[in-house]
């Protein structure tokens, strides 16, 4: 038989299951019930310390890779980052909020959106959310207005689009001059921001920020949006004599789901991108400034596997087999959104031939309801067998809905020797709790 193809070291086999983490997923399955979202509490660790390190080895004093919540929520991923000594970007008063109630030290927190309102960013600023990533004029005239409310100055970086065309599916390119984010550095837009926050009194300007996109790939479009990001940055230092000190380049490493999926070097690409921003910087004779990154993906994507129970096999004579489970698109919608590939297992039959190939699908009332096409499966499977989803830890619980008002599957995070629920079953109760 082949070899089963894992994505991440943290899964293996032993008696014909498969183990994540170092645990039984079986055992899991039965002990804490299905649709579980499983979080490898050391991977999570790891993956934190390659940027940690990297970043330490080789960029300035003081620069700092942020956790992008947006990826996975919940308190205690941010007392993971707390002990992990990162910082975290965040989009939302629900995540600032997420993060104060888990006492993560919000002055290490970066705050993101193309559309703050003005509530968002009082409370942001009541919170002490340490910088403001503004994205707009309109936005950067808010901020002003609610710092000199408060008698503060509020630290802020500007979002800037630095024209950089990404290979990634079309959802997650943000780095185009016609994105919906930042100012664009082609336009002028970019300079004129910049000025503009220069001018006002209770904003700090930094620097600058750009994310370029997410599951990428390419060879070299980091290193090129941070050359063109210190051009900018020059430019800014000769028209206006401005001193940027921050630098952050957003996030965007692609992680491997399926075996034909490349695999990033990350410590290596933090040399190489740090290499290029010092040459640039030595070249128009400015000093480097402190770097952040905000991976999300790469900090929690393989930290993740996600476990479900079979409850039919479909055979269409002819046609094609259907494996139906019991969650789908509700707790992981990324296949009907970007037709995005898994690697998914049988984790009790680990140890048999893969000799069907079906489509699996969850159990929500639309055919667009599929986790993945075209998968391999022992013929023995039927209802009761548990499949597992691999590299799940990203954008699945934290895009989650209620649709067929099934309720948001548990968090459980497992640790060497124990595991504990993160976040709770969502019951019958919490899908009536907020009806009237
Ligand atoms: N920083 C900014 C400003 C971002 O917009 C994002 C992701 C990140 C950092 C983190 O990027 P990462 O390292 O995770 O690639 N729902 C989509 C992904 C959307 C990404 C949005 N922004 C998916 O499921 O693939």
């Amino acid at each position: 038989m082949k070899q089963p193809f894992f994505p991440c070291e943290n899964l293996t086999v032993r008696d014909g299951k498969l183990y994540f983490a170092g645990h039984d997923t079986t055992a899991l399955a039965l002990q804490y019930g299905t649709p579980l979202y499983l979080l490898d509490e050391a991977r999570i660790r790891h993956n934190c310390r390659v940027y940690l390190d990297a970043f330490r080895s080789h960029f300035p004093a003081g620069s700092l890779p942020l956790y992008a919540s947006k990826a996975n929520s919940n308190k205690a991923l941010y007392r993971l980052m707390t002990e992990e000594g990162m910082g975290i970007d965040v989009v939302s008063p629900g995540e600032i909020f997420t993060a104060k109630s888990a006492g993560f030290d919000l002055s290490r927190a970066f705050f993101h959106g193309n559309n703050k309102t003005d509530a968002d960013i009082a409370f942001a600023m009541d919170c002490g959310v340490g910088c403001f990533v503004a994205d707009n004029e309109e936005e950067l005239c808010a901020i002003e207005r609610e710092a000199a409310a408060r008698g503060k100055t509020q630290n802020i970086i500007l979002r800037l689009t630095p024209g950089i065309d990404t290979h990634t599916y079309a959802a997650v390119n943000t780095g185009k001059v016609d994105s919906k984010f930042g100012s664009a550095i082609e336009t002028g837009q970019a300079e004129a921001i910049t000025k503009s926050a220069l001018q006002k009194p209770h904003v700090k300007l930094l620097g600058f920020h750009c994310h370029i996109g997410s599951q990428v790939f390419e060879e070299d479009v980091f290193e090129r949006a941070a050359a063109i990001m210190i051009d900018f940055i020059a430019l800014m230092k000769k028209t206006y004599g401005f001193d940027t000190t921050l630098l952050n380049l957003g996030g965007g490493y692609g992680v491997r789901y399926v075996e034909s999926d490349g695999q990033i070097d990350i410590p290596k690409k933090i040399a190489t991108l740090a290499g290029v921003i010092n040459a640039a910087c030595a070249k128009y004779a400015i000093p480097v400034p402190r770097i952040c990154m905000e991976p999300g993906r790469s900090i929690i994507a393989d930290a993740g596997l996600t476990l479900y129970t079979v409850g039919a096999v479909k055979r269409i004579p002819g046609y094609k087999a259907y494996v139906s489970i019991d969650g789908g698109m509700a707790d992981n919608p990324r296949f009907a959104l970007y037709r995005s590939s898994y690697t998914c297992h049988t984790a009790n039959k680990m140890d048999e031939e893969p000799s069907l190939v079906a489509s699996l699908v969850g159990r929500c009332c639309e055919s667009g309801d599929i986790i993945q096409e075209n998968v391999p499966f022992p013929a023995s499977v039927g209802r009761g067998d548990i499949v597992a989803v691999c590299t799940t830890g990203a954008y699945n619980y934290a895009m989650a809905s209620n649709y067929n008002r099934l309720g948001r599957p548990a968090t459980v995070i497992l640790r060497e020797k124990d595991s504990y629920v993160a976040v709770r079953r969502e019951t019958f109760e919490d899908l009536i709790a907020l009806d009237e």
